[in-house]
């Protein structure tokens, strides 16, 4: 199925400490960085400047959906940079326009507009809110409590976590926070200054919690009849990661629709649910940074010309990477791998959870986008003054294995979506070693 990647030459260079010295003194220190460096990968795994190896279940935090050095996206950079890599968007380039028609036709009618990053597809999404609604003077936006939506002074004030606000108040104005999966709170919520309700179908950094159906169908009714936008936040939880390319597809998928009031032909829940705007990144390019939202046909002339720009958007290389990163992906079927490999995972480590419920809580998520729930109260994690999340995933890469944390007392397993059934397996026992013997 997956392109079969020749292993890397070995590196016996180790040179760590010289890499962590130029970090100290060169690199704002943002980040709390893990002790690893690493030189190169292939495929799943990733290899560090001593030549050990990883695998790597959390694909640079749900971005590289191919896996490492993928000759496909490797080619495609060749291809495409020795034809054009950059014009701006004062001109029209082919790979722009055929990237934004395969996202209209994976997503449905609306039209794309392209950026760099999720924190900027999100931004796009805040400002078609407020254009919206701003002759009425709406302009508040709902999102929901545990949320992340980036970094940006916006991102930050739309994100329903304290901790990415702090120091950096005032905060953007016109944000509310509700508890996700809570209709009732959030139909509470709104003002008459609400333009928008903002959602991740899959709250990611949040912990791995997915919206319901329920949720998601009476959202919608919702902000039908308080006409507001309804937007999702698919940075995440994106591009086939759940098993469909949204993750609002996949959790309305056998869901019945409602019955519609005129005499129509009835279409799928999904369909009946689509939202007004929804954002992505991440895994869009591969590993190859870009972003992009998608609005819904009625709302998709709203930012017209000069309202909205960036210089890098949508350039000739980064369509081209994505689109062959698409091509693969449906050639593939990778999205039924996401959801064969997302249960052969959850299964493994559900049966890991009973045999070790003092360590491992419980396990949730859909297809390659999972959670597992640490035990925060296990003496192994007492007395360390770090996260137990943090000191879970230091285990397992001493074990060789990466995974992204995720609040205090959440493991995130993000892999590519063309993770092999022989990976997982390795991926469980590694697992497996750790949760036996966690101290
Ligand atoms: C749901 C969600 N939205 C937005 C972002 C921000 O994306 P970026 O880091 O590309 O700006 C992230 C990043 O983790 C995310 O998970």
């Amino acid at each position: 199925m997956k392109e079969i990647i020749p292993p890397p030459p070995a590196i016996v260079r180790n040179d760590m400490a010289a890499i962590q010295a130029l970090f100290q003194k060169n690199v704002v220190p943002s980040y709390a960085r893990f002790e690893v460096a690493f030189s190169h990968g292939s495929g799943s795994y990733l290899y560090d400047v001593a030549g050990r190896r990883y695998l790597d279940l959390g694909g640079g935090i749900a971005v590289c959906c191919l896996g490492h050095a993928h000759p496909e996206i490797t080619k495609a950079l060749v291809e495409q940079s020795s034809k054009l890599i950059h014009v701006s968007n004062l001109y029209y380039t082919e790979p722009q326009g055929r990237l934004a028609e395969a996202l209209v036709n994976l997503i449905g009618p609306g039209k794309v507009f392209f950026c760099n990053s999720g924190g900027e597809a999100n931004e796009g999404l805040f400002k078609l809110a407020r254009k919206f609604g701003h002759d009425e003077g709406r302009f508040e936006i709902i999102t929901t409590l545990n949320s992340f939506h980036g970094r940006t002074l916006a991102g930050i004030a739309a994100t329903g976590q304290e901790k990415v606000k702090k120091g950096f108040e005032p905060a953007v104005p016109g944000f509310r926070h509700v508890p996700y999966n809570d209709l009732a709170a959030l139909r509470g919520a709104i003002s008459p200054a609400t333009a928008a309700v903002l959602i991740e179908g899959v709250q990611g950094e949040g912990g791995i919690t997915p919206a319901t159906p329920e949720y998601l169908l009476g959202l919608r009714a919702l902000c039908d009849e308080k006409k507001l936008l309804l937007l999702m936040d698919g940075v995440q939880d994106g591009h086939f990661r759940t098993g469909r390319f949204q993750s609002f597809q996949r959790i309305l998928e056998g869901v019945a629709p409602s019955t519609p009031a005129n005499s129509g032909p009835r279409q799928s829940a999904a369909l009946q649910f689509l939202p007004d705007g929804i954002s992505m990144a991440k895994s869009l390019g591969g590993g190859f940074p870009m972003g992009a939202f998608w609005v819904r046909a009625p709302f998709a002339d709203l930012l017209g010309p000069g309202t909205h720009a960036t210089t890098f958007g949508g350039t000739p290389l980064a369509c081209a990477v994505a689109l062959r990163v698409l091509e693969v992906v449906q050639r593939e079927k990778l999205g039924d791998n996401a959801r064969a490999m997302g249960e052969f995972l959850k299964t493994g480590l559900a049966r890991l959870a009973q045999k070790h419920p003092r360590v491992i809580r419980g396990v949730r998520g859909i297809g390659l986008l999972i959670g597992i729930e640490l035990a925060a109260d296990h003496a192994a994690f007492a007395n360390n003054g770090k996260a137990p999340s943090i000191q879970f995933v230091n285990r397992l890469h001493e074990a060789g294995l990466l995974t992204i944390p995720a609040g205090s007392h959440i493991v995130r397993l993000l892999p590519p979506l063309n993770l092999r059934q022989s990976e997982a397996e390795e991926g469980l026992k590694i697992i497996e070693s750790v949760v036996a013997k966690p101290a």
